[in-house]
């Protein structure tokens, strides 16, 4: 394939060249900086939301969301032992769909890592600011949030009411911000340019403490579970559970932040699908744990807050573990960042070197071995919107990105040739999918058509037609069905197949506004693309 060749050849020439990444990641060290990456804002925080929501059921949402993750994770996986080159899902899109369709996944990427780092600066703040207080230092309120979060939240809370009506105002500005977002993000920018072996020392420690931490919580809080609460199971249907995909699938992301590490690996065939999954299913059984933990302890209807762990541990009067509870937040938060910021500056360094974004992009510090310029650009994508805008707006945006991203990678998969089994590699068992798939997709439509009847009836509703329920479920029925077709044609592979569908699946719970912002930010990549990369890349090039 030429795209996978012009890869390859830039690679080698980079590499020939003497200027290439350090070669210092080991198997450990990529379960541990997975974990780094997926424990954090979501566990300790937009967990409340979703188990509020859902009652204890939620833990049906974490394992479908965990099975939709674990297909994209195969998928990421093959693909990083066929294309072991930095650049994550851009350079596996750029491999097996060309050049337009890795730009817009390059371009889907920038919401996973920075955008996502804007949620997880804020949500550190967050833990940060309370931590503070419980030891009696207090941060004025105008230094704890964002203009527009204290300008949304004046009438309904009294900690923005306090930031708005304190804050001192320059030139008729009211100057509200959240400092603690906006410092921490230029000390993860510093250390990530520093260089990666500092990076991952630090990672490491903390990744230890954070899950020594979530253990403990585990095994206290079982001995104040209380089984009446978790009668009923599921107090608000399937569909109370269903409604917090954005906060339950944000948990889980971050698996794929490995890819990008690809050229960093000691040996990155082997390693990185390993440490993809390995770190996956780890996390997955820890989140199972928690949300039992945390529906047990309390009431679900009582955990709608931004620290739930912390507050159920308090409900039940467990004061001691509830303050290491706070400081581990902020500690996974550190990790998830640093690993975030790690990944774009990647992706970029990647893109630069296809020439579809400027050579600076792609220049290596000659003394830390790290892509520094992108480094600093990455730094300024998360820092300076942290004055713009909201934890909300963030979060939903993140979670469309990243599975945008993951259905393109899982349907890359499907057009890549078959390849030969080799020893002591990762190799994506090939399941017929002829007859399995069209099967399967029947069974899912008699099922949901068994256990809620008016599905497929309120679906098609004139009122409904409309709305996103109704559009986006009739559009992924038609894209099963035309998915279902291809792989009765083409003899397709299950697991790729069952990747696009459980993620596609997941897109459906988005909000319409979610999806108009999704499609301006599509539109502006589109534009930007025809105006530089299009002219410029290295696939021109070398015509
Ligand atoms: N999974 C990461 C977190 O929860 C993004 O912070």
């Amino acid at each position: 394939m030429k795209f996978l060749e012009s890869i390859r050849r830039r690679k080698t020439n980079f590499e020939e060249s003497n200027s290439g990444l350090k070669r210092v990641l080991s198997l450990r060290d990529l379960v541990f900086l997975g974990m780094a990456a997926i424990i954090g804002g979501g566990i300790f925080s937009s967990v409340g939301e979703a188990c509020a929501n859902g009652g204890p059921a939620i833990i049906y949402l974490f394992i479908i969301c965990a099975v939709a993750c674990g297909f994209a994770a195969l998928c990421y996986a093959e693909f990083s032992t066929r294309i072991p080159v930095s650049g994550s899902a851009y350079t596996y899109a750029y491999a097996s769909f060309g050049e337009l369709f890795a730009w817009i996944i390059g371009w889907a990427l920038l919401m996973e890592y920075a955008i996502g780092n804007i949620y997880v600066s804020f949500s550190w703040s967050g833990y940060f600011v309370n931590l503070l207080e419980n030891m009696h230092v207090h941060i004025p309120e105008w230094m704890t949030m964002s203009y527009v979060a204290a300008k949304k939240s004046i009438s309904t809370d009294t900690h923005a009411l306090a930031a708005w009506s304190s804050a001192p105002v320059i030139g008729g500005l009211r100057i509200i911000l959240d400092l603690p977002a906006i410092l921490i993000n230029i000390f993860i920018t510093a250390l990530v340019y520093i260089g990666i072996s500092e990076s991952k020392r630090a990672s490491n420690i903390m990744v230890l403490l954070k899950v020594a931490v979530i253990i403990m919580v585990i095994i206290v809080g079982f001995f104040y579970i209380d089984f009446d609460n978790y009668v009923p199971f599921m107090p608000t249907g399937f569909g109370g559970v269903m409604g917090s995909v954005s906060a339950v699938f944000f948990t889980y992301i971050g698996f794929d932040a490995l890819s990008t590490m690809a050229e960093e690996c000691e040996n990155p065939k082997r390693d990185l699908p390993r440490g993809m999954l390995y770190s996956l299913l780890i996390c997955t059984v820890l989140y199972i744990l928690i949300s039992l933990v945390l529906t047990g302890m309390v009431n679900y209807t009582t955990l709608n807050v931004t620290d739930p762990l912390a507050f159920a541990l308090a409900e039940k009067g467990v004061k001691w573990l509830e303050y290491i509870v706070s400081i581990s937040a902020v500690i996974a938060m550190t990790s998830v960042l640093l690993v975030f910021q790690m990944g774009q500056p990647r992706i970029w360094f990647s893109m630069s070197r296809d020439g579809l974004i400027p050579k600076k992009f792609s220049t290596i510090h000659p003394k830390y071995k790290t892509p520094s310029f992108a480094t600093i650009v990455t730094g300024l994508v998360v820092g300076i919107p942290i004055l713009f805008t909201d934890k909300d707006f963030v979060l939903d945006f993140t979670s469309i990105g990243t599975l945008f991203a993951f259905v393109l990678v899982c349907g890359g998969i499907l057009l890549l040739p078959r390849r030969e089994k080799e020893k002591g590699r990762f190799h994506m068992p090939h399941i017929k999918a002829k007859y399995t798939y069209p099967l399967l997709v029947l069974l899912s439509a008699l099922t949901s058509h068994y256990f809620i009847p008016d599905y497929f009836s309120e679906m098609v509703q004139p009122e409904n037609f409309n709305s996103v329920f109704g559009l986006s479920h009739i559009l992924f029925w038609i894209i099963m069905i035309i998915l279902a077709v291809f792989a009765f044609i083409r003899d397709w592979s299950l697991i790729p197949l069952l990747g696009v569908s459980t993620c596609l699946y997941l897109l459906t719970g988005m909000e319409m506004s979610n999806w108009f912002w999704f499609f301006v930010w599509f539109v502006i990549g589109i534009i930007i693309y025809f105006i530089y990369g299009y002219r410029k890349s290295a696939l021109n090039m070398n015509k």
